[in-house]
């Protein structure tokens, strides 16, 4: 495979949420700089969800102010309602992240509404950046599996994912939120969400619970998907999605694809150091085994 690979580095958003101590509003501006050094296109920067449901992101508008926009990069972010959107569009963003879920039960826990609910939620907010020319990604959530339905039917990964592309959304990341996805299950899902969504315009999001996000994606890569969501030092998981643990790590992620002969523009070093700088200020190892590998004897 000779191909270029977008990374969606989402590491300062889901890396940073489910971190129970705060971490300095000037630590998460230099992370996003520092990633911004790599050659990754793009880079999820922050929510602007409620800080009563998500206190370590209370400070996305002094986060989002405060980092140095490069050139060629995009930075988007979380936004779950109008009040999110007037809070982004307060200090510039030019690009939002929409999200629900394929499961009734996790949404409700993740964003206290049903489905149908957060789509009507969006249509105004979909309707408004599409006025004012701000690109829309949209999330859906709980594509392999629910911390509380169990199994999810992929005719609801379907129908949720057509109905964001349909509103607008230009891109869908298809999210294991509980890293309980194996590859044939993943594949599965993302040939039958293609059968309405062009390949073109998904992304897939795996949290690397049980060790299997790395075969996910490889299975995902060879059905034809070209975005995928990683997060520096394998950091991240969901406060509302019991038994979520870190993203797949983006040093991994690079790896892989450059073994593969596949192109992501992303200096492989530069990453794992901005890896080993973060998991440093976090007080622990970093999460990536590329990380641990590429370190400095
Ligand atoms: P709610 O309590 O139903 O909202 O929460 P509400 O509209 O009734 O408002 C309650 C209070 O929140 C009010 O304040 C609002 O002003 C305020 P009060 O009057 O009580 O002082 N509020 C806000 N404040 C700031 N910014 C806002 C905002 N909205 C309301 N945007 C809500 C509904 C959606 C707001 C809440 O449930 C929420 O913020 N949830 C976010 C949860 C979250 O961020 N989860 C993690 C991200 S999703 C994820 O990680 C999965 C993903 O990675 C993919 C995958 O892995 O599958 C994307
Ligand atoms: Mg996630």
């Amino acid at each position: 495979m000779t191909d270029f690979v977008r990374l969606v580095e989402v590491g300062p958003r889901d890396g940073l949420q489910n971190e129970s101590s705060i971490i300095a509003t000037a630590d998460k501006i230099a992370l996003i700089d520092r990633l911004s050094q790599t050659g990754l296109q793009s880079i999820e920067a922050t929510s602007f969800v409620s800080p009563r449901w998500v206190p370590q992101l209370a400070d996305a508008a002094e986060v989002y102010a405060g980092i140095q926009r490069r050139d060629g990069v995009s930075y988007p972010v979380l936004v779950p309602n109008q009040q999110g959107y007037q809070r982004a569009r307060e200090v510039g963003v030019t690009e939002i992240a929409v999200f629900t879920a394929a499961s009734e039960a996790f949404n409700r826990k993740n964003i206290n509404a049903g489905i149908e609910e957060s789509l009507q939620r969006f249509e105004p907010v979909l309707a408004q950046a599409a006025s004012d020319g701000v690109k829309v990604r949209g999330y859906v959530s709980t594509v392999l599996g629910c911390p509380y339905q169990g199994q999810v039917p992929v005719a609801d990964v379907v129908r949720v994912a057509s109905r964001l592309h349909a509103m607008g959304c230009y891109e869908i990341s298809l999210g294991d939120t509980i890293g309980v996805g194996t590859p044939h299950h993943a594949s599965q899902m993302l040939r039958a969400v293609a059968q309405e969504v062009p390949m073109t315009a998904l992304a897939v999001h795996f949290h690397d619970t049980y060790g299997q996000a790395l075969a996910n994606i490889l299975a995902c890569l060879e059905d034809g998907v070209r975005v995928v969501d990683a997060a520096v030092a394998g950091t991240g998981g969901c406060p509302y999605a019991k038994g979520a643990s870190g993203n797949v790590a983006s040093e991994d992620v690079v790896y892989l694809l450059h073994g593969m002969g596949m192109a992501t523009g992303v200096d492989l070093q530069a990453l794992a150091a901005t890896g080993r700088w973060l998991a440093a200020l976090l007080g622990r190892q970093t999460g990536s085994k590329v990380g641990k590998a590429l370190a400095p004897a």
